[in-house]
């Protein structure tokens, strides 16, 4: 059986984004890449000025926001382009403001409710992978193959570091310090950990000592098994 969906869940710089996006390109499924939805409210309350608290008027800007995530026209980098409101916003909601705001906003009910039913939707689609935090445990329980993907602090924090050192240059006063990133990558372990639950069926991979070929490799050997 060709799995539908396969779900990658993990914290933080876990490399949950490049495995997908190169897994959905190998495999000619779609790539959804659920961080950037509550991404793209982050940015949106920041943006409306709204109190990070006020879980009822996050929640009901999750519902009327426009956010659109398709494929991208433009070859820097990115892997999808994201607007609302047909701005986009691709970049802006990488930034280390955006990534202090998201775990606040992500922890309210009523914010992963609307986000949720509509990663079900697009989830249904079949033929997808789809990457996050709670894919496998939560969005999508009867996904195919759900893989939970690992590593150190230190590993992870390297890791954004150096994607960020190549795509903002190192001479870019916005590039964040090593331990910023560190700090970033921590404080969101720590706020993500509520809604971060490994599916029981989840094959766990620990990335430390892999590079992306063997991680996509393994992957790749479970989904023949799958057939
Ligand atoms: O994966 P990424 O780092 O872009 O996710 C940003 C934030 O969105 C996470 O730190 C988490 O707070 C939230 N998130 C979530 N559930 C998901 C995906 C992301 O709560 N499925």
């Amino acid at each position: 059986r060709e799995p539908g969906c396969i779900a990658i869940d993990g914290p933080a710089g876990a490399g949950k984004s490049t495995i997908g996006e190169h897994l959905a390109r190998r495999l000619g499924y779609l790539y959804c890449d659920t961080g950037a939805m509550y991404r793209a409210v982050a940015w949106l309350a920041l943006h409306e000025g709204l109190d990070l608290n006020d879980g009822p008027a996050l929640g009901a800007l999750a519902e009327r926001s426009e956010v659109a995530i398709s494929k991208p026209q433009i070859a820097d980098g990115r892997q999808y382009t994201v607007t609302v409101h047909g701005h986009d916003i691709t970049w802006e909601i990488r930034s280390p403001q955006i990534g202090r705001a998201v775990s606040a906003i992500s922890g309210h009910p009523q914010v992963r409710s609307i986000l949720i039913a509509q990663q079900r939707v697009i989830g249904h689609q079949g033929q997808i992978v789809m990457v996050g935090r709670d894919i496998g445990s939560v969005v999508m329980p009867d996904a195919d193959l759900k893989i939970y993907l690992t590593a150190s602090l230190q590993e992870r924090a390297r890791r954004r570091y150096l994607e960020m050192l190549e795509r903002m240059g190192e001479h870019n006063p916005a590039l964040p310090s090593l331990q910023e990133v560190m700090d970033d990558v921590e404080r969101r372990d720590a706020t993500d950990k509520r809604n971060m639950q490994p599916a029981k069926d989840a094959i766990i991979i620990e990335t430390d000592n892999l590079n992306i070929e063997q991680v996509l490799d393994m992957i790749c050997r479970y989904v023949e098994g799958n057939k």
